[in-house]
């Protein structure tokens, strides 16, 4: 068995490729959180289609997104089987176990979030996704195929803003947990920058999914 193959099967081999393709993810979050807010330029969604065209033509992005099935599929399989192995590794309950006072309820419930934000990727790439991919959908002024009335026609509709915004929730929790996680398994731990990077971590998951909830929300009360 190779170094590699070796230390990527060990738990904490595969607790470092949470961590690292946790935060890629994150770098994915921002850059996709920028891109749609083009939603909400005043253009009956040119600027958001244009963009929607560049995402899916330009050669570097789509190279980048054979990288970004890659960091998904790696950060949900070695999740899954930590998850397991912790669960399989104490079949015998402790006689004294009160997790909710060594731990928060988030680090607790990290695979039910992420299952919450598993469904949410799959209604959300089939909607937008793959209907711009592989899709009869109209064409808007500019020739670009036209989202913006999928997104206004998706958000027009309570149940489908409920699930983006509770989708977001589960993804602010899971961000909430993961992000001080990841820097803790990469070893950065120390008492003065942990509670910086805690508390970073903390804004950047409340700003982001904020942001994300915001366009459902903006679409629905106020289009
Ligand atoms: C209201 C919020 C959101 C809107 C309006 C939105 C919109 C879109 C659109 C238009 C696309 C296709 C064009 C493109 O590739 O950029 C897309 C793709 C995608 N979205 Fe979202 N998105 C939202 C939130 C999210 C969230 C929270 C996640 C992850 C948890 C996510 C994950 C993805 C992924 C993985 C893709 C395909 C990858 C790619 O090629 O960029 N989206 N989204």
């Amino acid at each position: 068995m190779s170094w590699f193959t070796k230390t990527f099967s060990s738990t904490i081999g595969r607790k470092l490729l949470v961590a690292i393709t946790g935060l890629f993810l994150c770098s994915f979050l921002v850059v996709h959180l920028i891109g749609n807010l083009q939603l909400f330029s005043a253009d009956e969604g040119v600027a958001f289609n244009a963009y929607t065209y560049f995402m899916t033509h330009n050669p570097v992005i789509r190279a980048m997104e054979i990288v970004l099935l890659l960091g998904f599929a790696f950060h949900i399989y070695e999740a899954v089987v930590i998850t397991r192995r912790n669960q399989s590794a104490r079949s015998v309950k402790y006689a004294v176990n009160r997790p909710e006072q060594n731990s928060n309820w988030s680090s607790r419930n990290m695979g039910l979030l992420g299952t919450v934000i598993f469904v949410f990727l799959l209604v959300h790439l089939y909607n937008f996704y793959f209907k711009l991919k592989f899709g009869e959908v109209s064409l808007d002024a500019a020739g670009n195929k036209n989202l913006y009335v999928i997104a206004v026609e998706s958000f027009s509709h309570w149940w489908y803003v409920a699930l983006y915004v509770i989708s977001m929730i589960a993804l602010a929790f899971h961000l909430i947990h993961g992000f001080q996680s990841a820097f803790q398994t990469l070893g950065l731990s120390h008492k003065k920058y942990t509670p910086a990077i805690k508390a970073f971590g903390y804004f950047f998951s409340i700003v982001v999914c904020a942001g994300f909830a915001a366009m459902p929300l903006y679409f629905f009360f106020l289009y």
